[in-house]
Protein backbone atom coordinates (compact mmCIF):
# COMPACT_ATOMS: atom_id res chain seq x y z
CA UNK A 1 0.00 0.00 0.00
CA UNK A 2 1.50 3.42 -1.16
CA UNK A 3 0.97 6.95 0.80
CA UNK A 4 -0.55 8.67 -1.77
CA UNK A 5 0.36 13.17 -1.08
CA UNK A 6 1.21 15.95 -2.56
CA UNK A 7 4.73 15.83 -4.01
CA UNK A 8 7.31 17.48 -1.28
CA UNK A 9 10.32 18.72 -3.14
CA UNK A 10 12.92 16.29 -2.65
CA UNK A 11 9.83 13.67 -4.30
CA UNK A 12 9.49 16.03 -6.63
CA UNK A 13 13.27 15.68 -7.81
CA UNK A 14 13.51 12.14 -7.82
CA UNK A 15 10.09 12.19 -9.72
CA UNK A 16 11.16 14.63 -12.31
CA UNK A 17 14.90 12.59 -12.32
CA UNK A 18 13.26 9.39 -13.12
CA UNK A 19 11.37 10.46 -16.24
CA UNK A 20 14.81 11.02 -18.06
CA UNK A 21 14.56 7.77 -19.86
CA UNK A 22 11.19 8.58 -21.65
CA UNK A 23 10.62 12.58 -21.73
CA UNK A 24 13.92 13.73 -21.71
CA UNK A 25 14.92 17.19 -21.74
CA UNK A 26 18.43 16.54 -22.61
CA UNK A 27 20.37 13.86 -22.75
CA UNK A 28 22.86 14.59 -20.25
CA UNK A 29 20.26 13.60 -16.71
CA UNK A 30 21.75 16.20 -14.35
CA UNK A 31 21.14 19.02 -17.06
CA UNK A 32 17.83 17.19 -17.74
CA UNK A 33 16.76 17.65 -14.05
CA UNK A 34 17.76 21.27 -13.51
CA UNK A 35 15.74 21.96 -17.22
CA UNK A 36 12.69 20.39 -15.86
CA UNK A 37 12.54 21.72 -12.47
CA UNK A 38 12.82 24.98 -14.26
CA UNK A 39 10.30 24.74 -17.06
CA UNK A 40 7.65 27.10 -17.08
CA UNK A 41 5.49 24.01 -18.09
CA UNK A 42 6.20 21.89 -15.39
CA UNK A 43 5.98 24.60 -12.64
CA UNK A 44 2.28 25.41 -13.38
CA UNK A 45 1.26 21.49 -12.72
CA UNK A 46 0.69 20.81 -8.54
CA UNK A 47 2.69 17.62 -8.19
CA UNK A 48 1.37 14.15 -6.77
CA UNK A 49 2.96 11.08 -5.66
CA UNK A 50 2.63 7.72 -4.26
CA UNK A 51 5.70 6.16 -2.42
CA UNK A 52 6.85 2.86 -0.64
CA UNK A 53 9.39 2.60 1.93
CA UNK A 54 11.87 2.37 -1.29
CA UNK A 55 10.96 5.24 -2.69
CA UNK A 56 8.64 7.22 -5.16
CA UNK A 57 6.75 4.64 -7.08
CA UNK A 58 4.48 6.62 -9.08
CA UNK A 59 3.79 10.10 -9.62
CA UNK A 60 2.38 12.93 -12.09
CA UNK A 61 1.64 16.35 -12.49
CA UNK A 62 -2.13 18.12 -12.54
CA UNK A 63 -2.95 21.30 -14.22
CA UNK A 64 -5.52 23.74 -13.74
CA UNK A 65 -7.44 25.36 -16.34
CA UNK A 66 -10.81 26.87 -17.27
CA UNK A 67 -12.80 25.22 -19.26
CA UNK A 68 -15.74 27.03 -21.58
CA UNK A 69 -19.13 25.67 -22.30
CA UNK A 70 -22.44 26.78 -24.15
CA UNK A 71 -23.69 30.32 -22.93
CA UNK A 72 -20.74 31.47 -21.83
CA UNK A 73 -21.14 28.61 -18.23
CA UNK A 74 -17.67 27.62 -16.96
CA UNK A 75 -16.15 25.11 -15.07
CA UNK A 76 -12.91 24.51 -13.11
CA UNK A 77 -11.20 21.39 -14.58
CA UNK A 78 -7.55 19.56 -13.82
CA UNK A 79 -6.00 18.16 -16.63
CA UNK A 80 -3.39 15.05 -16.06
CA UNK A 81 0.17 15.24 -17.21
CA UNK A 82 3.60 13.17 -16.54
CA UNK A 83 1.66 9.78 -15.36
CA UNK A 84 4.59 7.54 -14.49
CA UNK A 85 5.17 4.63 -12.65
CA UNK A 86 9.14 3.65 -11.61
CA UNK A 87 9.49 0.51 -13.67
CA UNK A 88 10.59 -1.43 -10.84
CA UNK A 89 6.26 -0.73 -9.24
CA UNK A 90 4.58 -1.29 -12.75
CA UNK A 91 1.63 -3.72 -12.97
CA UNK A 92 0.28 -3.24 -8.97
CA UNK A 93 -1.83 -0.99 -9.93
CA UNK A 94 -0.36 2.23 -8.87
CA UNK A 95 -0.85 4.77 -11.34
CA UNK A 96 -4.77 4.05 -11.39
CA UNK A 97 -4.72 4.08 -7.20
CA UNK A 98 -2.67 8.25 -7.48
CA UNK A 99 -5.32 8.89 -10.35
CA UNK A 100 -8.08 8.25 -8.44
CA UNK A 101 -6.35 9.80 -5.34
CA UNK A 102 -5.83 12.73 -7.27
CA UNK A 103 -9.41 13.20 -8.49
CA UNK A 104 -11.03 12.77 -5.05
CA UNK A 105 -8.64 15.24 -3.79
CA UNK A 106 -9.65 17.74 -6.68
CA UNK A 107 -13.42 16.51 -6.03
CA UNK A 108 -13.06 17.63 -2.51
CA UNK A 109 -12.38 21.17 -3.44
CA UNK A 110 -14.79 21.22 -6.17
CA UNK A 111 -13.88 20.50 -9.30
CA UNK A 112 -15.42 17.94 -11.38
CA UNK A 113 -14.31 17.43 -14.66
CA UNK A 114 -10.50 16.08 -16.02
CA UNK A 115 -9.35 16.39 -18.87
CA UNK A 116 -5.51 14.26 -20.29
CA UNK A 117 -3.84 13.42 -23.75
CA UNK A 118 -3.25 9.74 -23.29
CA UNK A 119 0.03 8.50 -25.09
CA UNK A 120 -0.83 5.17 -24.70
CA UNK A 121 -3.88 2.88 -25.50
CA UNK A 122 -6.40 4.85 -24.25
CA UNK A 123 -8.20 1.45 -22.64
CA UNK A 124 -6.27 2.44 -19.89
CA UNK A 125 -7.29 5.60 -18.86
CA UNK A 126 -11.41 4.32 -20.25
CA UNK A 127 -11.04 1.98 -17.25
CA UNK A 128 -10.80 4.96 -15.03
CA UNK A 129 -13.40 6.98 -16.37
CA UNK A 130 -12.44 8.78 -19.16
CA UNK A 131 -14.30 9.17 -22.55
CA UNK A 132 -12.04 9.49 -25.85
CA UNK A 133 -12.74 13.03 -27.13
CA UNK A 134 -12.73 12.94 -31.13
CA UNK A 135 -9.52 13.96 -32.46
CA UNK A 136 -7.69 13.69 -35.79
CA UNK A 137 -4.44 14.50 -37.46
CA UNK A 138 -3.76 15.69 -40.75
CA UNK A 139 -0.79 16.32 -42.86
CA UNK A 140 -1.13 18.28 -46.24
CA UNK A 141 0.88 19.64 -49.58
CA UNK A 142 1.34 23.14 -50.03
CA UNK A 143 -1.04 24.00 -52.69
CA UNK A 144 -1.95 27.83 -53.80
CA UNK A 145 -5.62 29.28 -53.77
CA UNK A 146 -7.22 28.63 -57.36
CA UNK A 147 -7.39 31.75 -58.91
CA UNK A 148 -10.89 31.66 -58.97
CA UNK A 149 -11.34 31.20 -54.99
CA UNK A 150 -13.51 33.46 -53.54
CA UNK A 151 -10.43 33.68 -50.54
CA UNK A 152 -7.93 36.10 -50.11
CA UNK A 153 -5.59 35.22 -47.01
CA UNK A 154 -3.28 37.86 -45.68
CA UNK A 155 -0.32 37.48 -42.69
CA UNK A 156 -1.41 39.93 -40.06
CA UNK A 157 0.17 40.39 -36.71
CA UNK A 158 -2.78 41.55 -34.58
CA UNK A 159 -2.49 39.44 -31.98
CA UNK A 160 -4.57 40.16 -28.97
CA UNK A 161 -4.40 38.23 -25.83
CA UNK A 162 -7.64 37.72 -24.97
CA UNK A 163 -8.63 34.15 -25.08
CA UNK A 164 -12.46 34.81 -26.46
CA UNK A 165 -14.53 31.61 -27.55
CA UNK A 166 -14.71 31.90 -31.76
CA UNK A 167 -16.55 29.68 -33.48
CA UNK A 168 -16.53 26.53 -30.40
CA UNK A 169 -19.02 25.91 -28.09
CA UNK A 170 -16.45 24.35 -25.83
CA UNK A 171 -12.72 24.44 -25.33
CA UNK A 172 -9.77 25.99 -22.54
CA UNK A 173 -10.46 29.52 -21.37
CA UNK A 174 -6.85 29.65 -20.79
CA UNK A 175 -5.74 33.05 -18.77
CA UNK A 176 -2.49 35.39 -19.94
CA UNK A 177 -0.34 33.22 -17.68
CA UNK A 178 -1.24 30.28 -19.71
CA UNK A 179 -0.58 32.22 -23.28
CA UNK A 180 3.21 32.55 -22.50
CA UNK A 181 2.73 29.18 -21.33
CA UNK A 182 1.66 27.94 -24.29
CA UNK A 183 4.30 30.60 -26.47
CA UNK A 184 6.98 28.87 -24.00
CA UNK A 185 6.23 25.17 -25.23
CA UNK A 186 6.28 26.48 -28.99
CA UNK A 187 9.59 27.62 -28.66
CA UNK A 188 9.21 28.79 -32.12
CA UNK A 189 8.61 31.81 -34.09
CA UNK A 190 4.56 31.64 -35.02
CA UNK A 191 2.69 32.82 -37.91
CA UNK A 192 -0.82 34.42 -37.97
CA UNK A 193 -2.81 34.41 -41.06
CA UNK A 194 -6.02 36.00 -41.68
CA UNK A 195 -8.26 34.72 -44.20
CA UNK A 196 -11.62 36.53 -45.95
CA UNK A 197 -13.89 36.01 -48.15
CA UNK A 198 -15.89 39.06 -49.22
CA UNK A 199 -18.49 37.22 -51.39
CA UNK A 200 -19.51 35.53 -48.51
CA UNK A 201 -18.35 37.74 -45.72
CA UNK A 202 -16.73 35.46 -43.91
CA UNK A 203 -13.55 35.30 -42.03
CA UNK A 204 -11.18 32.97 -40.10
CA UNK A 205 -8.11 33.16 -39.10
CA UNK A 206 -4.85 30.47 -38.03
CA UNK A 207 -2.19 30.79 -35.79
CA UNK A 208 0.93 28.67 -37.10
CA UNK A 209 4.45 27.83 -36.50
CA UNK A 210 7.41 26.72 -38.92
CA UNK A 211 10.36 24.34 -38.21
CA UNK A 212 12.55 23.55 -40.86
CA UNK A 213 9.92 23.55 -43.93
CA UNK A 214 7.48 22.20 -41.80
CA UNK A 215 4.10 24.25 -41.32
CA UNK A 216 2.08 23.10 -38.28
CA UNK A 217 -1.41 24.70 -37.29
CA UNK A 218 -1.49 25.48 -33.88
CA UNK A 219 -4.95 27.21 -33.52
CA UNK A 220 -7.67 28.01 -35.89
CA UNK A 221 -11.86 28.81 -35.94
CA UNK A 222 -11.58 27.17 -39.81
CA UNK A 223 -14.50 24.94 -38.94
CA UNK A 224 -12.85 21.73 -37.74
CA UNK A 225 -15.62 19.11 -39.02
CA UNK A 226 -15.27 16.46 -41.53
CA UNK A 227 -18.11 18.16 -43.10
CA UNK A 228 -15.83 20.73 -43.97
CA UNK A 229 -12.68 19.27 -44.93
CA UNK A 230 -12.54 20.70 -48.17
CA UNK A 231 -12.16 24.54 -47.00
CA UNK A 232 -10.04 23.60 -44.07
CA UNK A 233 -7.41 21.87 -46.05
CA UNK A 234 -8.62 24.93 -49.26
CA UNK A 235 -6.87 27.21 -46.46
CA UNK A 236 -4.48 25.64 -44.73
CA UNK A 237 -2.87 24.27 -47.89
CA UNK A 238 -3.00 28.00 -49.12
CA UNK A 239 -1.31 29.10 -46.12
CA UNK A 240 1.36 26.37 -46.11
CA UNK A 241 2.32 27.39 -49.70
CA UNK A 242 2.37 30.85 -48.66
CA UNK A 243 4.82 30.43 -45.43
CA UNK A 244 7.21 28.57 -48.00
CA UNK A 245 6.17 25.25 -45.79
CA UNK A 246 7.19 21.99 -47.72
CA UNK A 247 4.16 20.35 -45.57
CA UNK A 248 1.85 21.49 -43.30
CA UNK A 249 0.55 19.15 -40.14
CA UNK A 250 -2.04 19.77 -37.34
CA UNK A 251 -4.71 17.95 -35.57
CA UNK A 252 -8.08 18.80 -35.71
CA UNK A 253 -10.56 18.08 -32.66
CA UNK A 254 -12.56 16.15 -34.63
CA UNK A 255 -13.24 13.05 -35.92
CA UNK A 256 -11.90 11.92 -39.59
CA UNK A 257 -14.41 11.35 -41.87
CA UNK A 258 -12.75 8.17 -42.89
CA UNK A 259 -13.07 6.35 -39.98
CA UNK A 260 -17.46 6.68 -40.38
CA UNK A 261 -16.80 5.72 -44.38
CA UNK A 262 -16.82 8.79 -45.56
CA UNK A 263 -14.00 10.05 -48.39
CA UNK A 264 -11.55 12.42 -46.35
CA UNK A 265 -8.33 12.57 -47.94
CA UNK A 266 -4.94 13.03 -45.51
CA UNK A 267 -6.72 12.73 -42.52
CA UNK A 268 -6.57 10.14 -39.90
CA UNK A 269 -7.68 9.54 -36.39
CA UNK A 270 -4.99 10.22 -33.97
CA UNK A 271 -3.50 7.00 -32.40
CA UNK A 272 -1.61 9.02 -29.97
CA UNK A 273 -2.07 11.69 -27.99
CA UNK A 274 -6.05 11.31 -27.69
CA UNK A 275 -7.77 13.67 -25.70
CA UNK A 276 -9.68 12.07 -22.59
CA UNK A 277 -12.33 14.10 -20.24
CA UNK A 278 -14.57 12.59 -17.27
CA UNK A 279 -17.00 14.15 -15.81
CA UNK A 280 -18.03 13.37 -11.50
CA UNK A 281 -21.36 13.91 -13.14
CA UNK A 282 -20.62 10.78 -15.32
CA UNK A 283 -22.69 10.25 -18.56
CA UNK A 284 -25.22 12.32 -17.16
CA UNK A 285 -23.67 15.66 -17.71
CA UNK A 286 -25.68 17.83 -19.96
CA UNK A 287 -22.05 18.49 -22.12
CA UNK A 288 -21.51 14.52 -22.41
CA UNK A 289 -23.20 14.40 -25.94
CA UNK A 290 -21.69 17.21 -27.52
CA UNK A 291 -18.07 17.13 -25.66
CA UNK A 292 -18.32 12.96 -26.90
CA UNK A 293 -19.40 13.79 -30.31
CA UNK A 294 -17.25 16.99 -31.33
CA UNK A 295 -14.63 16.80 -28.78
CA UNK A 296 -13.41 20.51 -27.66
CA UNK A 297 -10.15 23.23 -28.42
CA UNK A 298 -7.22 22.70 -25.91
CA UNK A 299 -5.73 25.71 -27.72
CA UNK A 300 -5.88 29.37 -26.42
CA UNK A 301 -7.70 30.92 -28.62
CA UNK A 302 -7.09 34.98 -30.01
CA UNK A 303 -9.59 37.57 -31.07
CA UNK A 304 -8.61 40.14 -33.85
C1 LIG B 1 1.32 3.57 -18.13
C2 LIG B 1 1.87 3.44 -16.70
C3 LIG B 1 1.79 4.79 -16.01
C4 LIG B 1 1.00 2.44 -15.97
O1 LIG B 1 1.49 2.38 -14.64
P1 LIG B 1 1.11 1.16 -13.65
O2 LIG B 1 1.29 1.66 -12.27
O3 LIG B 1 1.85 -0.05 -14.03
O4 LIG B 1 -0.41 1.02 -14.00
P2 LIG B 1 -1.46 0.09 -13.32
O5 LIG B 1 -0.76 -0.99 -12.52
O6 LIG B 1 -2.48 0.96 -12.65
O7 LIG B 1 -2.09 -0.54 -14.57
C5 LIG B 1 -1.34 -1.47 -15.33
C6 LIG B 1 -1.97 -1.48 -16.66
O8 LIG B 1 -1.46 -0.38 -17.39
C7 LIG B 1 -1.73 -0.64 -18.72
N1 LIG B 1 -0.59 -0.20 -19.50
C8 LIG B 1 0.69 -0.07 -19.15
N2 LIG B 1 1.42 0.38 -20.18
C9 LIG B 1 0.57 0.54 -21.18
C10 LIG B 1 0.69 0.95 -22.51
N3 LIG B 1 1.88 1.33 -23.04
N4 LIG B 1 -0.43 0.98 -23.26
C11 LIG B 1 -1.61 0.62 -22.75
N5 LIG B 1 -1.79 0.20 -21.52
C12 LIG B 1 -0.71 0.17 -20.75
C13 LIG B 1 -1.94 -2.11 -18.89
O9 LIG B 1 -3.30 -2.29 -19.19
C14 LIG B 1 -1.63 -2.66 -17.54
O10 LIG B 1 -2.47 -3.73 -17.27
P3 LIG B 1 -1.81 -5.20 -17.08
O11 LIG B 1 -0.89 -5.06 -15.91
O12 LIG B 1 -2.99 -6.01 -16.84
O13 LIG B 1 -1.10 -5.47 -18.35
C15 LIG B 1 3.32 2.92 -16.70
O14 LIG B 1 3.40 1.77 -17.52
C16 LIG B 1 4.35 3.93 -17.13
O15 LIG B 1 4.87 4.69 -16.33
N6 LIG B 1 4.68 3.96 -18.43
C17 LIG B 1 5.64 4.90 -18.97
C18 LIG B 1 5.09 6.34 -18.94
C19 LIG B 1 3.80 6.51 -19.73
O16 LIG B 1 3.69 6.07 -20.87
N7 LIG B 1 2.81 7.16 -19.11
C20 LIG B 1 1.52 7.39 -19.68
C21 LIG B 1 1.47 8.71 -20.34
S1 LIG B 1 -0.13 9.04 -21.02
Amino acid sequence: MLDFHRARPEEKREAFADVHAIWPHAADPAVHLVKRLHAVQQSRAEWFVGRSQNGVEVSCGVYPFTLFGKDNVERQVRGFGAVYTHPRGRGHGYAGELIRFVRKHYQEAGVEDFILYSDIDPSFYERLGFHRLPSSAFEFSPKDLAADSPWTLEKTEALVRDPGKLGHDFGLKLSPDDLIWAYAKQDLPLRMTRFQNLKENLSYWTLSSLDAGQYQLLMSNIPQDGENWKLFHELVAADCAKSKGDIARGWRTARSLASEGGTEPQVNDRKDGILMWASQRGEKDPWFPEITKKGFLTFPLFQF
